[in-house]
């Protein structure tokens, strides 16, 4: 063979492999992402993916919260009680923002006194609007500091009232933000869309 010959079947070695280090990095790939969605079941699956997410509210009693994941956030579903619902026309001058008047910060549906699609429940994103820590319900009534109950964040002290909204004097700036969300049946909330196919 003569040193033109030997040049050219050298170019073609390294041609072919830098090819073949291409394939195994793009399968590679393939290979860590597949094997990590299909180990999550289908509801953590679909969360990953940032799909709607259903809660069952039927079994749900007055006063009884729960937490689900969201597109990566928290939200809370709260059944409120007779008593709760009926905290919320009291001291409505300690809010700063009392008729939600602050439109990003809940769909036109949920402007009304208690915030909501129906009065009962309650839909909020768990996180703060101050700085983003999540606010710890705190449901116990204690007429000496004014307190109906409500949310408090303890990270620098803000607080929120039983519909979410935010009071006066405290770092938060916002009412919390009440999520996309509709009714698919009385006892089954779609969280992360309000029109349209389930
Ligand atoms: S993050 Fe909630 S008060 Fe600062």
């Amino acid at each position: 063979m003569t040193d033109d010959e030997l040049d050219q079947v050298d170019q073609n070695r390294r041609h072919f492999l830098s090819i073949a280090t291409g394939v195994t990095g793009a399968v590679g790939v393939g290979f860590v992402a597949w094997p990590f969605l299909s180990s999550l079941k289908p509801s953590a699956r679909a969360q990953a993916l940032g799909a709607p997410v259903e809660v069952a509210v039927g079994a749900m009693q007055p006063g009884e919260m729960v937490r689900v994941i969201w597109r990566g956030k928290v939200v809370y579903v709260l059944k409120r009680s007779e008593e709760m619902l009926a905290s919320l026309e009291q001291n409505l001058g300690s809010l700063r923002d009392p008729d939600s008047e602050v439109a990003e910060q809940q769909p036109d549906y949920a402007v009304n006194a208690t915030r909501s699609l129906k009065p009962e429940f309650l839909v909020v994103e768990g996180i703060c609007t101050h700085l983003g820590c999540a606010p710890l319900e705190d449901f116990e009534v204690r007429p000496a500091e004014e307190w109906n109950g409500g949310f408090f964040c303890p990270c620098h002290g803000s607080k929120f009232d039983l519909a979410g909204r935010v009071w006066q004097g405290v770092p938060a700036p916002t009412n919390l933000v009440v999520p996309p969300h509709r009714f698919v049946r009385d006892d089954l909330i779609l969280i992360g869309q309000d029109t349209g196919a389930a």
